[in-house]
């Protein structure tokens, strides 16, 4: 019955929600705008997924958080406000630039004491983080270069325990699970990436469609048993 009339666009309605219901503060206001000023990409989460992520931190419990991709921040100053007092959030990033940028705005947002990021290939982080022997993450977020997404879901299971939550950004990408083609770069590692989380023994996940301001994609979000 609306075919005929105009339609508000995905992105209106995303800044509808956003204005009544998502309420970013000033510091995740000002992370976006540092990394626009940066000449970074806008490829954050959008505002209503990181107040996602924030709240499943909360529901979850979790006191130790791993991230892998940085950017400037935004989704980790969501999560890391999700953490109690004494919460822990490590996140993996590869370029200084945008560490230091994150770092300035996880400071600025008085969070800074909570974080610890680090530098470097996150595959290398990774192993680091399992030969000093930290303690189980509860939550883990991957978010970075997709070619690796399966190896990330690997080691999310293998720095979790049972129960952990681990969420999957960009499940999606536009269709181009259907169609590797569209993007042969980052495609195909977001296709293995989602038959290893259905496969997986350790692991019992659902995907999520979205769109809005940063388009169509998803989130795959899976536990592990
Ligand atoms: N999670 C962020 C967005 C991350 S964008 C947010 O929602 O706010 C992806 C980030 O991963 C970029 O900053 C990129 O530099 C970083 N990255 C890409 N490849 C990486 C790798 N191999 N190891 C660590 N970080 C990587
Ligand atoms: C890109 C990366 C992301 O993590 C994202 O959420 C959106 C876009 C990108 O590399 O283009
Ligand atoms: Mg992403």
């Amino acid at each position: 019955m609306f075919e005929h009339k105009p339609q508000p666009g995905w992105i209106a309605v995303e800044e509808f929600l956003t204005d009544k219901v998502v309420h970013p503060d000033g510091s995740l206001q000002r992370a976006v705008q540092s990394a626009v000023d940066a000449g970074m990409p806008p490829i954050e989460v959008a505002p209503n997924a990181g107040k996602l992520l924030k709240l499943l931190v909360q529901m979850s419990g979790a006191r130790r958080v791993l991230e892998i991709g940085t950017l400037a921040g935004f989704s980790t100053i969501w999560m890391a406000q999700g953490l109690p007092d004494g919460g822990r959030l490590v996140t993996c990033e590869y370029l200084t630039k945008h560490a230091d940028v994150a770092r300035a705005n996880l400071d600025a947002a008085g969070l800074g004491h909570k974080v610890d990021i680090r530098i470097g290939a996150a595959l290398d982080t990774l192993a680091a983080l399992e030969a000093e022997g930290q303690e189980a993450f509860d939550f883990v977020f991957i978010d970075a270069d997709k070619e690796n997404d399966s190896k990330y879901l690997d080691w999310a299971v293998r720095l979790g325990r049972p129960g952990t939550t681990v969420i999957l950004d960009n499940a999606v990408w536009e269709g181009a699970v259907l169609e590797p083609a569209m993007d042969p770069v980052n495609a195909p590692g977001i296709i293995s990436a989602l038959e290893l989380m259905g496969k997986h023994p350790q692991l019992d996940a659902t995907v999520i469609q979205t769109v809005g301001s940063k388009g169509w994609d998803g989130f795959a979000l899976a536990v592990v048993r």
